[in-house]
């Protein structure tokens, strides 16, 4: 059985990564790396501390476990990224570059993400395409689009195989995100249960592109998958499910807990959501290996206020 290394276990995408991972390959062959203790759901196999900015630590640990297949998760996010451009630029390309290199030496597979925050204000809004500007406004943002380049120029120079997706807003109700624009998609539902009034850091109106975590786990793992010749976009496959703004995501709730109460709150991330695409083409993704999202906004809601009422978070 191959050895995987999931790097940014310990955060939202990287805990359900990590379980499903273990599901299908076995819990002694997926090694969770965090800079963080990770979530106790995946403290049953391999845990390894792991700066990813360190080179030298990363080989050791792909060394030890004769990992042949990476999940570079770690990064800052688009809103804490603002607070300190410079070190979210470092995390975020240095780790990338550690990773890639590692394709050139024993690692066979490595998967990265990218995100629509790799669009701007020049971007056209509504179903943006595979291939068109641009111009991202946050530091997160030129990151991805860097990082992106960064993986067609290893698979096309050294025939590395980087794999990558650009995702929505990821939504899931088993880990927590940070530093996000939108994460007021998944913190909505923990003040509707407790029977909080939510305070929105978006405008009621703000349209964006989201996905729930089980179509974004499914596709990751999909993607990894497909034959490599199906593969035609190294830089990152656009991927869709679902749009909303804030108010619809609340409606959809309150049809659930009637008494449930939103104010707006709109702060410095409404300029970055303003900035990023309401829908997205993900024609290529469909087409190249089969993609399809199974979740919507009513389906996705209804599957979240169910688990979390039979309590499986705290
Ligand atoms: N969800 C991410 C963010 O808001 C976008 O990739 O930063």
């Amino acid at each position: 059985m191959k050895k995987i290394l999931v790097i940014g276990a310990g955060g939202q995408l990287g805990t359900e990564l990590t379980i499903k991972l273990r599901t299908i390959f076995g819990k002694d062959n997926v090694v969770a790396s965090d800079i963080r203790d990770v979530n106790e759901s995946i403290q049953d196999g391999p845990v390894e501390k792991l700066d990813a900015m360190d080179a030298k630590a990363l080989r050791e640990i792909v060394k030890k476990h004769q990992v042949e297949e990476v999940y570079h998760l770690a990064a800052i996010l688009s809103a804490k990224g603002e607070n300190n451009p410079r070190f979210a630029w470092d995390l975020n390309m240095n780790s990338l570059l550690n990773v890639l290199e590692l394709g050139r030496e024993s690692v066979k597979k490595i998967y990265w993400p990218s995100s629509i925050a790799v669009f701007g204000p020049d971007t056209p809004k509504d179903m943006t395409p595979q291939f068109t500007v641009m111009n991202p406004t946050t530091v997160y943002g030129i990151s991805k689009v860097a990082g992106e380049r960064w993986c067609a120029y290893y698979h096309h120079k050294y025939g590395v195989d980087v794999r990558s997706l650009r995702y929505p807003g990821l939504i899931g109700y088993k880990s927590l995100p940070g530093g996000g624009t939108t994460d007021y998609a998944v913190d909505i539902f923990s003040k509707a249960l407790k029977g909080e009034t939510f305070q929105c850091f978006l405008g009621a109106d703000t349209e964006l592109p989201m996905m729930y975590m089980e179509d974004a786990v499914r596709a990751t793992i999909e993607l990894m998958q497909a034959d490599s010749s199906a593969i035609k976009v190294r830089s990152s496959y656009n991927i869709a499910a679902m749009s909303f703004a804030p108010r619809h995501i609340y409606d959809k709730i309150k049809t659930h807990f009637t008494d449930f109460q939103i104010k707006y709150e709109p702060d410095y991330r409404q300029e970055i959501a303003d900035s990023w695409p309401n829908s997205i083409d993900d024609s290529a993704a469909q087409e190249q290996w089969n993609w399809q999202a199974k979740f919507d906004l009513e389906k996705m809601t209804e599957d979240i206020l169910m688990n979390l009422r039979v309590g499986v978070v705290d």
